[in-house]
């Protein structure tokens, strides 16, 4: 069975509070419901001020509670009610004043109401002036409601509405949507597995300003690490420049330049990893000298290079799970399956970079499967979708 998105289905009531962030709350509504979550939005009286309900309506398909006495549920207690079905509330933007009487428990708004209804996880996303939210009061209001149930994120350092460059912006509505699967990922089925997944294409210098390098944006490495993220695993990325730099929450970066450099790191973990993916696109070639200084482009005429080391074939500890990718222009099939064999993997996932829509920097990948007795040919999918099909098949060989 394919592991579905880790959003989808889930009950998710989203608070909006009385800021500026206020609109961009619209958007994480959006991202939401495109990853399939049913999300009920709660409006404070003063959020009105920023943001109209009909932008949170239209886009949830559900219509907005804006006060204790609306009567849009059976039982005419819409916040108890939706409180006992939520999967998480999320309080975005949170402003000062609702995180005091969160702390405090004053429910004089449904938002409150359904937060001390609920059993469910609460991720609260701040937003206020700088001063404001180092302020005594805010900080131990906030440090009384983090437990095990209760989560902060943000806020950021960045431009407030005051024209101050201070932390107090609320998260970035794809940070909030990327902790909130953090919060779901605590229970799958790779709890206690340990795993390294490489992104990216490294870059081997010739000079300080030059470098040898390829195509890999990394979007299928940061696939795989979200996706082992959801299920549990412990997940450690080493990787060269990605084409984001937005850190996932729950994932042990290690950044890198040259394919020397993610070896090391690869050998440091290794010992202690049941699994590594192999998404990186490893430059397998570096030049023989590094010039320490800019060279003037009439002093090259020639690059003498030498062979980087193939880090995936020299892994040969007994009891770790291989997955490897094979980009190819032509003979995927044999190809990959060359691969397969002389690189010692349980999976070699294959694909065409010639394919339209496919492969280098896209969002979706056209793939095959190759296990040792069986040879899947996937549709044209997304990188999200395949990391997570990629994942149900690893899962057989770790014991
Ligand atoms: N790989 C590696 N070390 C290298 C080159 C590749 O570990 N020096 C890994 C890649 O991360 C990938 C797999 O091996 O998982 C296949 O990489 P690919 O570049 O397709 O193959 P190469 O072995 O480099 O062969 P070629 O470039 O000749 O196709």
């Amino acid at each position: 069975m394919t592991y579905k998105n880790i959003i989808k289905n889930k009950n998710i009531i989203l608070g909006v509070t009385g800021s500026i962030a206020a609109y961009k709350s619209i958007f994480l509504a959006s991202l939401l419901v495109k990853e399939g979550a049913n999300v009920q939005v709660i409006m404070s009286q003063s959020s009105k001020e920023f943001v109209g309900e009909s932008s949170f309506s239209g886009m949830t398909h559900n219509s907005v509670i804006t006060g204790y006495y609306g009567e849009k549920t059976n039982l005419n207690i819409d916040h108890i009610e939706l409180a006992k079905k939520a999967d998480i509330i999320v309080i975005a933007p949170a402003t000062a004043n609702t995180i005091a009487k969160l702390a405090l428990g004053i429910s004089d708004s449904p938002i409150i109401g359904s937060v001390l209804a609920t059993s469910a996880p609460i991720l609260i996303a701040p937003a206020m002036d700088g001063e404001m939210y180092k302020s005594k009061q805010v900080t131990e209001n906030i440090t009384k409601l983090l437990d095990d149930k209760t989560f902060f994120t943000g806020p950021a350092k960045g431009r407030l509405a005051s024209g101050i460059n201070e932390k107090g912006r609320m998260s970035e509505p794809e940070e909030i949507l990327d902790k909130i699967k953090y919060i779901f990922s605590k229970k799958n089925d790779y709890k206690n597995v340990k795993s390294i997944v490489t992104a990216g294409g490294t870059r081997e210098a010739i000079d300080p300003v030059r470098f040898i390098t390829n195509k890999s944006s990394g979007k299928m490495g940061i696939a795989i690490a979200e996706a082992l993220r959801d299920r549990g695993s412990n997940v450690t990325m080493i990787h060269s420049n990605l084409y984001k730099n937005h850190k996932i929450e729950g994932i042990d970066y290690v950044k890198i330049q040259t394919a020397e450099e993610m070896k090391t790191e690869i050998f440091n973990k290794i010992e202690d990893s049941d699994l590594i993916i192999m998404a990186a696109a490893v430059a397998d070639f570096r030049v023989k000298t590094i010039n320490r200084n800019k060279l003037k482009k009439d002093q090259i005429t020639n690059l003498y290079l030498e062979k980087n080391p193939d880090i995936l074939k020299s892994i040969n500890k007994s009891n770790i799970v291989k997955v490897g990718f094979a980009a190819e222009s032509e003979n995927l099939l044999e190809n990959a399956k060359e691969k397969f064999i002389s690189k010692n993997c349980n999976i070699m996932v294959g694909n065409d970079i010639t394919e339209e829509n496919s492969g280098f920097g896209s969002d979706q990948n056209k793939a095959i499967i190759i296990e040792k007795n069986n040879v899947e040919k996937l549709p044209l999918m997304e990188k999200t979708t395949l990391a997570h099909i990629i994942l149900d098949k690893a899962k057989n060989y770790l014991s």
